[in-house]
């Protein structure tokens, strides 16, 4: 079967004052159709990069970034994108801003917000549906992003450390949900995050990644059945998974290391 994104030999590099910056360096990467990928290394080593590039809102200045075959020069209604630096619109509530990518999309109004409702839902922020951006924490602004991304019902979602604000409860809830919705619906799900635990317990297969200049370091399987359970979580193979990972991750260069 043919991958639904491809990265060939994909560079990225920034013009500097007097050199270039080099934020992806070559990177060799499928993946399948409905496939959950995660992606995990250190600060700087280009994920946010990598995400930027499928979602087709950064070009690569080496190499081809392929979804569904064909080169992925903008953003479609295909993939839908979560910021590690979400950014909702102050002026709509919750419900405003989850509905507004649908408006885009020229969805009726009752199927609209038929869909926002299940997203809002899926997130935990029904009670806040009507509320101001303002007037939300951190964590629940981050969700409402979630549910934006959720609500227009993409085929690959794009993910980037979209748990990082959220306390380590409501985190391991959206962890379930996501997983709940993505083997009913069937999406192709690429997710960065800092947390090797998040890496492992969702994904397929982990990318590890190292930086100066970023690249792939190791692709480690996941081999543990679906559903994830917590019994999956607290199994020896879990454990050692999640070792692998956090070894090449934190030992793989002085730089990683240190942090
Ligand atoms: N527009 C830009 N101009 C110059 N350098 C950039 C630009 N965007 C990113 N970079 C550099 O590319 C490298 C990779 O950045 P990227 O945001 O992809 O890292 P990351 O792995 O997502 O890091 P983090 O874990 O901190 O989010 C960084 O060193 C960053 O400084
Ligand atoms: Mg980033």
């Amino acid at each position: 079967m043919n991958p639904k994104i491809s990265f060939r030999r994909v560079s990225r590099t920034y013009p500097l004052k007097d050199s270039v910056f080099t934020a992806l360096d070559e990177v060799d990467l499928d993946i399948g159709d409905e496939e959950f990928v995660t992606v995990v290394g250190p600060s700087g080593c280009g994920k946010s990069t990598l995400l930027s590039l499928a979602a087709g809102l950064t070009a690569p200045t080496g190499g081809e970034v392929l979804v569904d075959g064909e080169p992925a020069t903008g953003p479609g209604p295909d993939r839908g994108v979560i910021f590690q630096q979400y950014a909702l619109f102050p002026w709509l509530t919750v419900r405003g801003n989850v509905e507004f990518g649908l408006k885009l999309a020229s969805v009726p109004r009752a199927e609209r917000r038929r869909r926002a409702e299940h997203a809002i839902d899926l997130v935990g922020l029904s009670d806040f549906a009507d509320a101001l951006p303002k007037t939300l924490s951190g964590g629940m602004k981050q969700r409402c992003a979630i549910a934006r991304a959720y609500a227009v019902n993409p085929r690959v979602l794009l993910m980037d450390e979209p748990f990082g604000a959220l306390d380590a409860l409501t985190r391991v809830r959206l962890q379930d949900r996501l997983l709940d919705t993505w083997s009913r619906e069937r999406r192709t799900v690429l997710f960065v995050t800092h947390d090797v635990d998040e890496a492992v317990y969702l994904a397929r297969r982990v990318v590890v990644m190292a930086a100066r200049p970023g690249r792939i370091h190791s692709v480690v399987d996941v081999d543990l059945p679906y559903p994830r359970t917590e019994a999956i979580r607290l199994s020896p193979e879990f454990a050692r998974i999640r070792n692998t990972v956090w070894q090449a991750v934190y030992h793989q260069s002085p730089a990683a290391s240190a942090l």
